[in-house]
């Protein structure tokens, strides 16, 4: 907790991404002989520069890089064998980040030949997706709406802690844009942070968030990690997916190394 009130005092003074470069220093120095093992004995695994994963994931290991993305790339590939029926789809990750997920999805079978596309607004990490891994296209976003021309037609879009990295308002107008991009019978997965967080809010967001409201941590750069939004499913439900169908809600699905709720939905029906 005195952790979190810390934060919460550097957030309201605007030093926390300051805070963040110097925390950066003591993560890699903290990591450097566990990372290095990782690369001796994964020579062929590339890992991306460290500010770029430590903007992306708070943490600069590589053992956890690869395997939790891997464990995330399973549960993706796993709802997709549920829930799409198409042979030859075409998926799209939203928010790749430097490649965490998307990287494994190739390796996994049944997905070996399919068309991958996967976009983020943060330039650098694109950058370096595309120098570094192969068979997957990858395209710079902007932080709002629209997607890039070709981003269209897909059988699953799928966006891993992004929402919860975005205002109120960026929710409506993304899972718009999103669930346009899809093909009529295509499905969105996506993340948030739901009840298993909401003993980690300070008093007064806790109670925002048992009433059912978002609950947005900002007074920094939208889209970045210490931009933070919390997800009651009442808000999910009946205000982000208003019209959508809700094919399938996990809570904290542990059992893949996930603590953030994972949505599985798709386009509303039109009548
Ligand atoms: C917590 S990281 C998760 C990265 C990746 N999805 C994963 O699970 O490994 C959040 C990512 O979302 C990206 N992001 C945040 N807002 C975005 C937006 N509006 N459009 C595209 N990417 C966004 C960030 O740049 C970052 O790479």
């Amino acid at each position: 907790m005195l952790k979190r009130k810390i934060a919460e005092i550097l957030r309201k003074i605007h030093l926390l991404q300051l805070a963040d470069s110097a925390l950066l220093i003591i993560e890699r120095l903290r990591n450097y002989f566990p990372n290095r093992r990782f690369s001796l004995q994964n020579p062929y695994f590339k890992t991306p520069p460290a500010h770029l994963a430590y903007d992306a994931y708070n943490h600069v290991r590589w053992q956890t890089y690869h395997d939790m993305g891997r464990r995330h790339a399973e549960l993706i590939a796993d709802l997709i064998k549920k829930h799409v029926k198409e042979q030859n789809i075409k998926i799209f990750e939203w928010g790749c980040g430097p490649a965490r997920v998307i990287r494994h999805l190739t390796k996994i079978e049944g997905f070996r030949k399919i068309d991958i596309f996967g976009a983020d607004y943060n330039k650098e990490s694109i950058r370096w997706c595309q120098k570094n891994i192969d068979s997957i296209s990858f395209m710079t976003s902007q932080l709002k709406p629209p997607l890039p021309n070709p981003i269209k037609d897909f059988d699953c879009i799928y966006a891993l802690s992004v929402f919860t990295h975005l205002s109120e308002r960026m929710h409506y107008e993304w899972m718009d844009e999103l669930l346009k991009a899809l093909k009529p019978d295509g499905i969105l997965i996506f993340t948030t942070q739901g009840d298993i967080f909401k003993n980690r809010l300070l008093l007064a967001d806790r109670e925002k968030y048992e009433i059912g409201q978002l609950v947005v941590k900002d007074q920094i750069q939208e889209g970045k990690k210490h931009f933070s939004a919390f997800h009651p499913p009442d808000f999910v439900i009946n205000h982000l997916l208003k019209d959508c169908v809700v094919v399938q809600h996990i809570e904290s699905p542990t059992s893949y190394s996930l603590e953030q709720d994972v949505w599985v939905v798709k386009r509303p029906i039109v009548v």
